[in-house]
């Protein structure tokens, strides 16, 4: 990582034209202000397919263990965003082939600039010979990646008022009812930290020199539809786990996102179905989702392959605004609004 790759990755996180026909950016999923989300259920491509999985958050992307709501396989931030790019089910970015996005990168004197800076020789490239010595070999896609993944790496939150109380030693950073329900978020009886673990109350982590994690995958009990042996079947788009593994008990197991800026990515879950935090408490409250009408009519609570962490709770309406205040004490204002991770200087 080096500052010229990650200001080349956070000018192509910006740039439309890694999409077909010039209109979408990553940063059109991926909101900063929001997080990095997008405000809603699911994302819309170029071409009008909608994604079945909700935009996720960016924050702290770097130390996820797996990447995505479901795929154990997706390790690298390199390798997951030329599924936004060039991937076909569903089209995103909607680009066919690399060389069609190359070669408009490698048109543009400005963009030949940034990756010479990024990784070129020592040759500086001039306006008469813009591709420089490497010619075509500058602007790859490898380095495409290579830029943007160092550029996701630098999105890291850890100034909300929970970090400036727990890590910077500021006793006043969280009021009485926030403290009360950071109680509520790590007790047994509620159970939530059990899954959204560690600092990025996610799912596993790592970090340099940490040791290899596995992947984990929970079903919260958000449905429960009839299959193909009994209940346990969540929406034919959206199996989860299990449509990387084919095994039927991995049915509607998705990972922990981080709960950090949950207050302003809203709606909620892998496919944007719950649209406040404060339904997604009801949500754990009854120990799985009702959906009482509709094609996806059911009894979460009652799915066979619910982990059993999600077993419901009773909340006082003080314990409810508590746990609801301490969720907003994760909102880390510099992270939405810190210039070096905005759009570019024209
Ligand atoms: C059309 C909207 C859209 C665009 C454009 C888009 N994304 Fe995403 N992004 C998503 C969705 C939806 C997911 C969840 C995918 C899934 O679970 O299958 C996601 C997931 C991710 C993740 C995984 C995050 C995590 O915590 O696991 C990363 C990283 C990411 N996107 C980066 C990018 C980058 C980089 C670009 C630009 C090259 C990009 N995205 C463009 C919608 C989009
Ligand atoms: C068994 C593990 C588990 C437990 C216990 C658990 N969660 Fe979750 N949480 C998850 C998973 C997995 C998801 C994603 C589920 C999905 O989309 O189907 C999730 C999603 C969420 C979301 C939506 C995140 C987003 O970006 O859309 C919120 C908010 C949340 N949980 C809060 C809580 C709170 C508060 C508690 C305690 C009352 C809790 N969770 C308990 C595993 C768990």
């Amino acid at each position: 990582m080096s500052a010229a790759k990650v200001a080349l990755g956070r000018f192509l996180f910006y740039d439309t034209r890694l999409s077909r026909d010039g209109s979408m950016s990553c940063a059109t999923c991926h909101r900063q202000e929001l997080a990095f989300t997008d405000g809603n259920a699911r994302p819309v491509g170029v071409t009008g397919d909608m994604h079945p999985r909700s935009a996720m958050s960016l924050t702290n992307v770097a130390y996820n263990v797996s990447l995505t709501w479901d795929d154990p396989g997706s390790r690298f931030l390199e390798d997951q965003l030329t599924t936004p790019i060039f991937g076909h089910d569903p089209i995103e970015m909607g680009m066919e082939r690399s060389e069609d996005l190359l070669s408009r990168l490698r048109s543009d004197w400005l963009t030949v600039l940034a990756f010479q800076a990024a990784f070129g020789d020592a040759a500086p490239p001039s306006p008469d010979d813009p591709q420089t010595r490497e010619g075509p070999q500058l602007i790859t896609m490898d380095r495409v990646a290579k830029a943007l993944a160092a550029f996701e790496r630098t999105l890291i939150s850890g100034d909300s008022a929970f970090d400036r109380y727990l890590y910077q030693g500021q006793t006043d950073a969280l009021s009485t009812s926030e403290r009360r329900g950071m109680q509520l978020f790590f007790s047994h009886r509620l159970a939530c930290s059990d899954c959204h673990q560690g600092f990025n109350f996610s799912g596993p982590f790592h970090f340099e020199g940490s040791r290899d994690h596995e992947p984990v995958f929970h079903n919260t009990g958000l449905y429960n539809l009839p299959s193909e042996s009994g209940l346990g079947g969540y929406p034919p788009d959206n199996p989860g786990l299990r449509r990387h593994t084919g095994r039927k008990e991995d049915t509607g197991r998705f990972r922990a996102p981080t709960l950090r800026n949950i207050a302003v990515t809203a709606p909620y879950m892998h496919d944007g179905s719950i649209p406040t935090l404060d339904e997604v408490l009801d949500h754990y409250a009854a120990g799985g989702r009702t959906l009482t009408d509709g094609s996806y009519a059911g009894v979460g609570a009652q799915n066979p392959f619910k982990n059993e962490r999600v077993r419901g709770f009773q909340l006082t309406d003080t314990e409810r605004r508590d746990l609801l205040a301490f969720l907003h004490a994760l909102t880390d204002e510099s992270f939405l609004s810190d210039p070096r991770f905005g759009p570019p200087d024209p």
